[in-house]
């Protein structure tokens, strides 16, 4: 056992604050430099959301943000968890490429085996690959590459689900798909294919769909915390929908990381394993 490796009792979340943030390159359709980001609202709605997940009993650890890596916030990219390993990102895009051994350094002093994808393979972590009881979902074709997620499964042990993704403003899984449970999920049908949508209605037997307009607000990009979910404001006929469904719900502006293509859930990476993880009650990191 690593000596700086810290207990984990309370549910655990890594963030990265948004000090270099900003719209410096433009890799997906939200981004454009001509609608930069105001730094400081972007500060003031990252300490916002960071503060409602402690309220609700995460704890926070950080990642030191790095001159020249604006998108280092969305720390959803950063691996994919599954117990004490960390499958490290290998970004398509060159501008994201420079975050790679930031989260390699951070995981491994921290406790974490850290492996890479298979040679030759893109892969955006848990921004693109979700458990849903002892499932992996995983997107493919915009970013990561569904080879690449079929070797992962192997290496993890887990059964992989490839969904195509088929919206380039739902380039992420995590944009347009919300694990909540085993079994349980909130979902925007208009991103992926048809095969995916019938491979995830297979395995995930309770969806909640999530409407056009509150894709767009990014209702899908949400933090689950036990029974909680997080998510940016602009999403009230989803937070019914889970209120109905014995949810509690909290809504905070994200304005700032929209017009970057990212929102609640990509602000963050879930270390001990994500709720609707069936390997997490096994206990995460042995
Ligand atoms: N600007 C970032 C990118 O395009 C946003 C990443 C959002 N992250 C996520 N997990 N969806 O890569």
């Amino acid at each position: 056992m690593n000596s700086s490796m810290l207990p984990l009792t309370s549910p655990t979340i890594l963030m990265c604050p948004p000090d270099y943030f900003g719209i410096e390159y433009e890799i997906n359709p939200w981004m454009s430099r001509s609608r930069p980001s105001d730094l400081a609202l972007a500060k003031q709605q990252w300490l916002a959301l960071k503060a409602i997940l402690e309220d609700v009993g995460v704890r926070v650890q950080t990642l030191a943000a790095v001159e020249g890596l604006p998108d280092l916030v969305f720390t959803a990219n950063a691996a994919l968890v599954y117990r004490d390993l960390a499958v490290l990102a290998r970004f398509r895009h060159p501008q994201r490429q420079g975050e790679e051994p930031h989260d390699e350094a951070w995981l491994a002093a921290h406790g974490f085996r850290v492996v890479r994808p298979p040679e030759g393979v893109y892969f955006e972590g848990a921004g693109d690959a979700l458990f849903c009881g002892d499932t992996l979902l995983a997107g493919y074709r915009i970013r990561s590459d569904a080879r690449g997620h079929q070797q992962i499964g192997a290496m993890l042990g887990v059964r992989v689900i490839p969904l195509e993704l088929v919206d380039p403003y739902y380039y992420h899984l995590d944009t347009c798909f919300c694990p909540l449970a085993p079994g349980a999920a909130i979902y925007y049908p208009g991103a992926f294919d048809a095969y995916a949508l019938r491979a995830m209605w297979e395995v995930v037997p309770e969806l909640i769909e999530v409407a056009e307009d509150e894709a767009r607000s990014f209702a899908c990009n949400a933090v689950v915390v036990g029974q909680t979910v997080v998510t940016n404001v602009g999403c009230p006929k989803l937070h019914a929908a889970l209120n109905a469904r014995g949810f509690a719900t909290r809504e905070t502006p994200l304005s700032e990381f929209v017009k970057s293509g990212g929102s609640a859930k990509c602000l963050t990476l879930r270390l001990d394993g994500e709720e609707a993880a069936s390997w997490k009650d096994a206990g995460a990191r042995g």
